[in-house]
């Protein structure tokens, strides 16, 4: 391989001597980031499989939707930089240009936001499923079962073969996932479930039907809605992550766009994904009530290796240099602390955190930076969601991304059912042995 000092230089193959080889590899270019090795027909041919647990250095599929630069720092959706949309754009144009590759017209995105707006309410059959859950239950799973649970009053989406129904099916989705989300938490308060008013945007909608009562209907702080209007476009999409993988590999077996959808939020929900902006406010909240626990000593923890306790909202698969998103959610956690005109003494500790483990060897020598969980969870509580919502409100904005890798995916001449190997290591073949002989 010949990369004469330019990863955009590297020739169009690369020779794997191994086995009988040696063997020719086909290289594919990509528009910006690394290039990767063509290893397809590398088991048929040379009778060998490559080892990567986790698909790290594993490019499943060539993408178009969104770009991460991990060294430096940068992500892009569709080429546009992740701080320009956040200053100019709102969550539902972005869920638009994700999913259609262009940001839209004045009139496409009137259309688009009537078409959304037109389709906020659940059939009133779903009332008596969330019901049945009990009030405990945590809202990532009545959100999850939910998702599976719509498709089931749209038969047309289950299999849907041409675009119409795909756009149809996105919309839908798109459309009903606040719903979903508000009615969990309403359940879980006991508070009676609001319907949407389509007379307001997609954001405020979702928080009128979080934090409205029967005849107690005030409309929301608009800078509220802005604040969350943000933080949805940074949890947009991220390429291949763990959840949005779940649904590619979901979708691959030709499953539907609902259930790929559900399973994504599955994976979403783990604490080392997005179940970490709730596992951080959880965190910060401990140290700050246990009067023995310093920020030294939970550095401390982090580093020990025979505790399982990590730093939440540090580190990530991707980025060895700040995370664009906590970048600016690091800032913007003070302005809406500012703007409310309230502190919160978790906003500290983090700060605190975050400067002792940049300074800290340990982090430094492993690049480990704040991520998007680090600060979100901070602005969520500001804006009044309990902390159980955090990944909720995580599904919500991840949702257009997943859809957008989906609708790819289906359409991609490239795309197998998702199948990797393994290289077994368990009992050689060995003899059965009768049950009265063992
Ligand atoms: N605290 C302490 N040590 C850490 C942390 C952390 N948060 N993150 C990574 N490390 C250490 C690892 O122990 C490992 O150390 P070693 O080389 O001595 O063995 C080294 O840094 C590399 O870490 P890996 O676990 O190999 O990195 P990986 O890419 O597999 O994991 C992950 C990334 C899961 C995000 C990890 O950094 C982590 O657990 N972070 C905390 C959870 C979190 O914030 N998740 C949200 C990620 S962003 C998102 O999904 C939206």
């Amino acid at each position: 391989m010949d990369t004469k000092g330019s990863e955009r230089m590297i020739e169009r193959n690369v020779t794997l001597d191994v086995g009988s080889g040696p063997y020719e590899l086909d290289v594919h270019d990509s528009v910006m980031g690394l290039p990767g090795i063509d290893i397809r027909r590398l088991r048929a041919q040379a009778r060998v499989v490559t080892f990567d647990p986790g698909f790290a250095n594993t490019a499943v599929a060539k993408s178009s939707i969104t770009y991460i630069d991990g060294s430096t720092g940068e992500l892009r959706y569709r080429g546009y930089g992740i701080e320009e949309i956040a200053s100019h754009s709102s969550f539902i144009e972005v869920a638009y240009l994700l999913l259609y590759g262009e940001l839209p017209t004045a009139a496409e995105l009137t259309a688009w936001e009537s078409d959304i707006s037109a389709q906020t309410m659940l059939n009133e059959e779903m009332r008596s499923f969330f019901d049945a859950f009990p009030r405990r239950a945590h809202p990532m799973a009545v959100l999850n079962s939910a998702t599976s649970a719509i498709s089931t009053f749209y038969d047309v989406y289950r299999r849907p073969t041409r675009k119409r129904e795909i756009d149809a099916g996105a919309r839908t989705l798109i459309a009903k996932l606040p719903t979903i989300a508000a009615w969990a938490y309403k359940k879980s308060i006991g508070e009676p479930y609001m319907y949407p008013n389509p007379d307001y945007s997609y954001v405020e909608n979702f928080l009128h039907m979080m934090y409205a009562r029967p005849g107690r209907q005030d409309r929301v702080d608009p800078s509220i809605v802005k604040a969350l209007d943000v933080l949805l476009i940074l949890h947009a999409d991220h390429e291949m992550n763990c959840s949005t993988a779940t649904v590619r590999a979901v979708g691959s077996s030709r499953a539907n766009m609902f259930a790929s959808v559900a399973a994504g939020m599955g994976a979403l929900w783990g604490p080392l994904h997005g179940g970490a902006n709730q596992a951080v406010i959880e965190m910060l909240q401990a140290i700050h009530d246990d009067p023995d626990a310093t920020i030294e000593s939970t550095l401390r923890r982090a580093k020990d290796k025979n505790d399982p306790f990590r730093l939440m909202g540090f580190g990530h698969s991707v980025y060895t240099n700040y995370d664009p998103r906590a970048r600016i959610l690091a800032s913007f956690a003070e302005d809406v602390l500012a703007r409310m005109e309230r502190s919160d003494p978790l906003l500290d500790i983090a700060q605190e955190l975050e400067t002792a483990a940049l300074n800290d060897e340990y982090f430094v020598e492993r690049k480990l930076y704040p991520n998007v969980d680090f600060y979100s969870g901070i602005i969520f509580r500001a804006l009044g969601f309990p902390s159980r919502m955090f990944t909720v409100l995580f599904a919500i904005g991840r949702l257009p991304g997943w859809i957008a890798h989906w609708i790819e995916m289906t359409t991609d001449p490239d795309t197998r059912i998702m199948r990797p190997r393994q290289l077994y290591v368990g009992e050689p073949a060995r003899d059965y042995v009768l049950l009265e002989k063992r």
